[in-house]
């Protein structure tokens, strides 16, 4: 595909929509063009999703369940929004992606990493990033930046503690594909590494 994908993934609190956007921003002064989207949502229908899954109101909601409502509203996503740009030659940074439901369902419920990722690769079509930037923080320090949290948010500290050991452990069995950045540094900081890092990605494309 003409396009690059690149996705940020981490736990709560961890500065993902802030670095998104900084990202987003730097491509587009660098004259690209730039879809910004994030999940669960990005199309209406997942949006809909998205209210079913994170709504308080459905605790306690079936983890099979939980992880086919993610995975259909990221195959309505893939195939709306994410493919058409990176057909027409788009950069795509997208905040959260398939990783974090092999880390919340997989890891996090207990349902399997393998299935859950064969799950949401059915979904998708297998559609994966050319990049994952997972930003990573204790769970203890991310947490105490949400106010307001929703349903997967509410869940106690060892199941962060769970999704943070999958993040790290899916990134460090593909190198290539993965930066895993110490979000605890400051902003400007990560967003200079991870800038970095994507130009060179994008110069290896031309
Ligand atoms: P969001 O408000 O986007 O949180 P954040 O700012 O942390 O990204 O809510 C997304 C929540 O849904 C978050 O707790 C992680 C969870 N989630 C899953 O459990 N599985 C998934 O596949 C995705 C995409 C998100």
């Amino acid at each position: 595909m003409p396009g690059v994908f690149i996705a940020f993934e981490g736990g709560e609190g961890a500065g993902k929509s802030t670095q998104e956007r900084l990202l987003a921003e730097h491509l587009i002064a660098s004259g690209h063009e730039v879809v910004r989207t994030r999940e669960p949502g990005g199309t209406p229908a997942s949006e809909a999703m998205r209210n079913i899954v994170l709504s308080p109101e459905f605790t306690g909601l079936d983890a099979r369940s939980e992880a086919l409502l993610f995975a259909a509203s990221r195959g309505e996503h893939a195939a709306r929004v994410i493919r058409p740009a990176l057909d027409r030659g788009a950069v795509v940074v997208c905040d959260r992606y398939l990783d974090s439901s092999v880390a919340y369902q997989g890891y996090g419920r207990n349902l399997g990493a393998e299935r859950v990722r064969s799950l949401s690769l059915w979904a998708t079509n297998s559609l994966l990033p050319d990049l994952t930037i997972v930003l990573d923080v204790d769970p203890v320090i991310g947490l105490r930046r949400i106010t307001n949290p929703d349903r997967l948010e509410a869940e106690p500290l060892v199941y962060h503690e769970l999704v943070r050991t999958a993040f790290l452990e899916i990134a460090g069995g593909e190198p290539d594909r993965y930066l895993v950045i110490d979000a605890s540094r400051a902003v400007s900081d990560i967003a200079a590494e991870v800038s970095a890092l994507v130009d060179l990605l994008m110069q290896g494309r031309q």
